[in-house]
Protein backbone atom coordinates (compact mmCIF):
# COMPACT_ATOMS: atom_id res chain seq x y z
CA UNK A 1 0.00 0.00 0.00
CA UNK A 2 2.93 2.62 1.22
CA UNK A 3 4.12 1.72 -2.58
CA UNK A 4 0.79 2.56 -4.16
CA UNK A 5 0.81 6.03 -1.82
CA UNK A 6 4.58 7.07 -2.28
CA UNK A 7 4.15 6.62 -6.22
CA UNK A 8 1.04 8.53 -6.59
CA UNK A 9 0.86 11.04 -9.43
CA UNK A 10 -2.20 12.25 -11.39
CA UNK A 11 -3.19 10.99 -14.88
CA UNK A 12 -4.72 13.55 -17.24
CA UNK A 13 -4.06 11.34 -20.41
CA UNK A 14 -6.47 8.06 -20.09
CA UNK A 15 -6.98 5.07 -22.59
CA UNK A 16 -10.73 4.57 -23.69
CA UNK A 17 -10.63 0.65 -21.98
CA UNK A 18 -13.37 0.60 -20.05
CA UNK A 19 -12.89 -0.96 -16.07
CA UNK A 20 -13.97 -4.41 -15.18
CA UNK A 21 -16.75 -4.35 -12.98
CA UNK A 22 -15.30 -6.18 -10.53
CA UNK A 23 -12.36 -4.08 -10.11
CA UNK A 24 -14.83 -0.94 -10.39
CA UNK A 25 -16.51 -2.34 -7.34
CA UNK A 26 -13.81 -3.27 -5.61
CA UNK A 27 -12.80 -0.48 -5.96
CA UNK A 28 -15.70 1.73 -4.20
CA UNK A 29 -15.97 -1.07 -1.53
CA UNK A 30 -12.20 0.61 -0.71
CA UNK A 31 -14.49 3.77 -0.26
CA UNK A 32 -17.23 2.96 1.63
CA UNK A 33 -14.45 1.48 4.19
CA UNK A 34 -12.92 4.55 5.36
CA UNK A 35 -13.85 6.43 8.46
CA UNK A 36 -16.58 8.73 8.75
CA UNK A 37 -18.32 10.82 11.51
CA UNK A 38 -19.90 8.96 14.12
CA UNK A 39 -20.36 6.11 11.13
CA UNK A 40 -23.19 7.87 10.16
CA UNK A 41 -21.90 7.53 6.47
CA UNK A 42 -22.83 11.00 4.83
CA UNK A 43 -21.57 10.97 1.32
CA UNK A 44 -22.59 9.13 -1.64
CA UNK A 45 -20.96 8.50 -4.69
CA UNK A 46 -22.07 8.98 -8.47
CA UNK A 47 -20.39 6.72 -10.66
CA UNK A 48 -21.02 8.09 -14.62
CA UNK A 49 -20.48 5.79 -17.35
CA UNK A 50 -22.69 7.56 -19.76
CA UNK A 51 -20.67 9.65 -22.15
CA UNK A 52 -23.61 12.25 -23.17
CA UNK A 53 -23.97 12.81 -18.87
CA UNK A 54 -20.15 12.64 -19.23
CA UNK A 55 -19.79 15.33 -21.74
CA UNK A 56 -22.52 17.38 -20.00
CA UNK A 57 -19.96 17.09 -17.05
CA UNK A 58 -17.29 17.85 -18.90
CA UNK A 59 -18.38 21.01 -19.72
CA UNK A 60 -18.34 21.59 -15.86
CA UNK A 61 -15.10 21.13 -15.34
CA UNK A 62 -14.07 23.82 -17.30
CA UNK A 63 -13.54 21.20 -20.59
CA UNK A 64 -10.51 19.44 -19.45
CA UNK A 65 -9.61 16.74 -22.00
CA UNK A 66 -9.40 14.04 -19.43
CA UNK A 67 -13.28 13.74 -18.78
CA UNK A 68 -13.98 12.97 -22.11
CA UNK A 69 -11.32 10.76 -22.11
CA UNK A 70 -11.46 8.18 -18.57
CA UNK A 71 -14.26 5.88 -19.29
CA UNK A 72 -15.61 6.87 -15.38
CA UNK A 73 -16.43 9.74 -13.58
CA UNK A 74 -17.21 9.70 -9.75
CA UNK A 75 -18.37 12.72 -7.78
CA UNK A 76 -18.26 12.32 -4.16
CA UNK A 77 -21.15 14.29 -2.41
CA UNK A 78 -21.52 15.62 1.12
CA UNK A 79 -25.01 13.51 1.55
CA UNK A 80 -27.33 14.28 4.74
CA UNK A 81 -30.30 13.49 2.18
CA UNK A 82 -30.28 9.24 2.97
CA UNK A 83 -29.55 9.89 6.88
CA UNK A 84 -32.27 13.11 7.11
CA UNK A 85 -34.83 10.41 5.91
CA UNK A 86 -33.84 7.69 7.72
CA UNK A 87 -34.37 9.61 11.29
CA UNK A 88 -37.63 11.02 10.27
CA UNK A 89 -38.41 7.10 9.18
CA UNK A 90 -37.55 6.43 12.53
CA UNK A 91 -39.08 8.88 14.76
CA UNK A 92 -36.18 10.86 15.21
CA UNK A 93 -35.45 14.65 14.57
CA UNK A 94 -32.76 15.39 12.53
CA UNK A 95 -30.78 18.80 13.33
CA UNK A 96 -28.49 18.70 10.09
CA UNK A 97 -29.47 21.49 7.91
CA UNK A 98 -26.31 24.20 9.14
CA UNK A 99 -23.14 24.88 8.47
CA UNK A 100 -21.42 22.19 10.53
CA UNK A 101 -23.04 19.46 9.75
CA UNK A 102 -22.22 20.27 5.65
CA UNK A 103 -18.86 20.59 7.15
CA UNK A 104 -19.03 17.24 8.33
CA UNK A 105 -20.36 15.46 5.62
CA UNK A 106 -18.20 17.00 3.35
CA UNK A 107 -15.29 15.40 5.63
CA UNK A 108 -16.74 12.12 5.18
CA UNK A 109 -17.23 12.48 1.39
CA UNK A 110 -13.36 13.22 1.17
CA UNK A 111 -12.51 10.57 3.44
CA UNK A 112 -14.10 7.96 1.03
CA UNK A 113 -12.91 10.09 -2.07
CA UNK A 114 -8.77 9.18 -1.30
CA UNK A 115 -9.54 5.45 -0.34
CA UNK A 116 -11.28 4.88 -3.37
CA UNK A 117 -8.42 6.84 -5.48
CA UNK A 118 -5.77 4.91 -3.64
CA UNK A 119 -7.81 1.24 -4.10
CA UNK A 120 -8.13 2.63 -8.28
CA UNK A 121 -4.02 3.33 -8.31
CA UNK A 122 -3.66 -0.10 -6.36
CA UNK A 123 -5.06 -1.97 -9.32
CA UNK A 124 -3.52 0.00 -12.13
CA UNK A 125 -6.18 2.55 -12.69
CA UNK A 126 -4.72 6.27 -12.81
CA UNK A 127 -7.09 9.07 -11.09
CA UNK A 128 -7.14 12.62 -11.24
CA UNK A 129 -8.91 15.10 -9.31
CA UNK A 130 -11.32 18.04 -10.59
CA UNK A 131 -11.29 20.84 -8.30
CA UNK A 132 -14.13 22.52 -10.19
CA UNK A 133 -16.56 20.33 -8.67
CA UNK A 134 -16.75 23.09 -6.21
CA UNK A 135 -16.49 25.54 -8.80
CA UNK A 136 -19.70 24.69 -11.21
CA UNK A 137 -21.73 22.82 -7.77
CA UNK A 138 -25.27 24.08 -8.96
CA UNK A 139 -24.67 22.92 -12.60
CA UNK A 140 -23.37 19.23 -11.60
CA UNK A 141 -25.80 19.30 -8.95
CA UNK A 142 -28.96 19.59 -12.24
CA UNK A 143 -27.55 17.63 -14.38
CA UNK A 144 -26.77 14.54 -11.88
CA UNK A 145 -30.56 15.10 -9.94
CA UNK A 146 -28.88 16.10 -6.63
CA UNK A 147 -31.66 16.48 -4.22
CA UNK A 148 -31.52 18.72 -0.96
CA UNK A 149 -28.69 17.89 1.19
CA UNK A 150 -26.72 16.80 -0.97
CA UNK A 151 -23.77 19.03 -2.06
CA UNK A 152 -20.61 18.14 -4.28
CA UNK A 153 -17.89 18.49 -3.24
CA UNK A 154 -14.75 16.35 -5.15
CA UNK A 155 -15.00 14.77 -8.38
CA UNK A 156 -12.12 12.16 -9.90
CA UNK A 157 -12.08 10.73 -13.42
CA UNK A 158 -10.65 6.90 -13.34
CA UNK A 159 -9.47 4.91 -16.47
CA UNK A 160 -6.01 3.45 -17.67
CA UNK A 161 -3.43 5.42 -18.04
CA UNK A 162 -1.95 6.75 -21.31
CA UNK A 163 1.00 8.53 -20.15
CA UNK A 164 3.68 8.34 -17.43
CA UNK A 165 4.16 11.63 -16.00
CA UNK A 166 7.42 11.39 -13.20
CA UNK A 167 6.19 12.53 -9.58
CA UNK A 168 5.30 16.04 -8.81
CA UNK A 169 7.67 17.85 -6.13
CA UNK A 170 6.43 18.12 -2.55
CA UNK A 171 7.27 20.34 -0.12
CA UNK A 172 10.42 18.92 2.66
CA UNK A 173 8.53 16.86 5.56
CA UNK A 174 10.39 19.40 8.49
CA UNK A 175 8.39 22.25 6.25
CA UNK A 176 4.65 20.46 6.90
CA UNK A 177 4.99 19.15 9.99
CA UNK A 178 5.46 20.25 13.56
CA UNK A 179 6.01 18.46 16.61
CA UNK A 180 4.13 18.95 19.90
CA UNK A 181 3.30 22.78 19.00
CA UNK A 182 3.11 24.62 16.07
CA UNK A 183 6.02 26.79 15.40
CA UNK A 184 4.91 29.30 13.17
CA UNK A 185 7.74 30.19 10.12
CA UNK A 186 10.19 32.74 10.06
CA UNK A 187 10.91 34.33 6.45
CA UNK A 188 14.21 32.59 6.43
CA UNK A 189 11.97 29.02 7.00
CA UNK A 190 9.94 30.35 3.91
CA UNK A 191 12.90 30.80 1.61
CA UNK A 192 14.14 27.51 2.94
CA UNK A 193 11.23 25.37 2.38
CA UNK A 194 10.58 26.73 -1.21
CA UNK A 195 14.12 26.67 -2.27
CA UNK A 196 13.61 23.69 -3.83
CA UNK A 197 10.39 23.80 -5.89
CA UNK A 198 11.52 27.85 -6.71
CA UNK A 199 14.95 25.86 -8.54
CA UNK A 200 13.13 23.47 -10.44
CA UNK A 201 13.81 23.82 -14.36
CA UNK A 202 9.89 23.68 -14.43
CA UNK A 203 9.57 26.35 -12.15
CA UNK A 204 12.06 28.75 -14.66
CA UNK A 205 10.07 27.40 -17.85
CA UNK A 206 6.86 28.46 -16.06
CA UNK A 207 8.19 32.41 -15.32
CA UNK A 208 9.83 32.42 -18.90
CA UNK A 209 6.07 31.55 -20.03
CA UNK A 210 3.65 33.02 -17.66
CA UNK A 211 6.44 36.23 -17.68
CA UNK A 212 6.23 36.67 -13.82
CA UNK A 213 9.14 37.32 -11.30
CA UNK A 214 8.52 34.31 -8.75
CA UNK A 215 6.50 31.32 -8.48
CA UNK A 216 3.98 32.79 -5.66
CA UNK A 217 2.79 35.28 -8.25
CA UNK A 218 1.64 32.72 -10.61
CA UNK A 219 -0.25 31.18 -8.42
CA UNK A 220 -2.10 34.67 -6.98
CA UNK A 221 -2.61 36.15 -10.27
CA UNK A 222 -2.95 33.57 -12.79
CA UNK A 223 -4.04 30.32 -11.25
CA UNK A 224 -6.03 30.80 -8.14
CA UNK A 225 -7.00 34.84 -8.38
CA UNK A 226 -8.20 36.77 -5.74
CA UNK A 227 -11.69 37.42 -7.81
CA UNK A 228 -12.30 34.29 -8.85
CA UNK A 229 -12.05 32.81 -5.30
CA UNK A 230 -14.20 35.66 -4.07
CA UNK A 231 -16.75 34.63 -7.31
CA UNK A 232 -16.75 31.02 -6.46
CA UNK A 233 -16.93 31.38 -3.06
CA UNK A 234 -20.10 33.17 -3.19
CA UNK A 235 -21.24 31.00 -5.65
CA UNK A 236 -20.36 27.81 -3.53
CA UNK A 237 -22.02 29.24 -0.48
CA UNK A 238 -25.48 30.21 -2.33
CA UNK A 239 -25.38 26.62 -3.23
CA UNK A 240 -24.32 25.33 0.41
CA UNK A 241 -27.80 27.35 1.57
CA UNK A 242 -29.69 26.09 -1.75
CA UNK A 243 -29.14 22.41 -0.69
CA UNK A 244 -30.51 23.04 2.95
CA UNK A 245 -27.25 23.69 4.86
CA UNK A 246 -27.75 27.27 6.00
CA UNK A 247 -29.72 27.16 9.37
CA UNK A 248 -27.47 28.58 11.61
CA UNK A 249 -30.06 29.97 13.75
C1 LIG B 1 -9.13 18.94 -4.67
C2 LIG B 1 -8.22 18.81 -5.86
C3 LIG B 1 -8.62 19.36 -7.07
C4 LIG B 1 -7.83 19.21 -8.21
N1 LIG B 1 -8.27 19.70 -9.40
C5 LIG B 1 -7.58 19.48 -10.53
C6 LIG B 1 -8.09 19.89 -11.78
O1 LIG B 1 -9.18 20.44 -11.88
N2 LIG B 1 -7.33 19.63 -12.89
C7 LIG B 1 -6.12 19.00 -12.82
O2 LIG B 1 -5.49 18.80 -13.87
N3 LIG B 1 -5.61 18.58 -11.63
C8 LIG B 1 -6.32 18.80 -10.50
N4 LIG B 1 -5.84 18.34 -9.28
C9 LIG B 1 -4.57 17.61 -9.22
C10 LIG B 1 -3.44 18.46 -8.62
O3 LIG B 1 -3.04 19.44 -9.54
C11 LIG B 1 -2.29 17.51 -8.27
O4 LIG B 1 -2.72 16.62 -7.27
C12 LIG B 1 -1.05 18.26 -7.77
O5 LIG B 1 -0.53 19.07 -8.79
C13 LIG B 1 0.03 17.28 -7.32
O6 LIG B 1 0.36 16.40 -8.37
P1 LIG B 1 0.22 14.82 -8.19
O7 LIG B 1 -1.19 14.52 -7.83
O8 LIG B 1 0.58 14.23 -9.54
O9 LIG B 1 1.17 14.41 -7.13
C14 LIG B 1 -6.60 18.51 -8.13
C15 LIG B 1 -6.21 17.96 -6.90
C16 LIG B 1 -7.01 18.10 -5.79
C17 LIG B 1 -6.60 17.45 -4.49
Amino acid sequence: MLDTILNHRSIRKYKSDSIDEKILEETLIAGTRASTTGNMQVYSMVVTKDESIRKQLWECHFKQEMVLQAPVHITFCADFNRFNKWCRQRKAVPGYDNYLSFFTAAIDALLVAQNVCLAAEKNGLGICYLGTATYNARRIIDILRLPKGVVPVAAVVVGYPDEEPGLTDRLPLDGVVHYERYRDYSPGDIDRIYAEKEALAQTHELLEINQKETLAQIFTDNRYKKQDNIHFSREFLDVIKEQGFMNNE
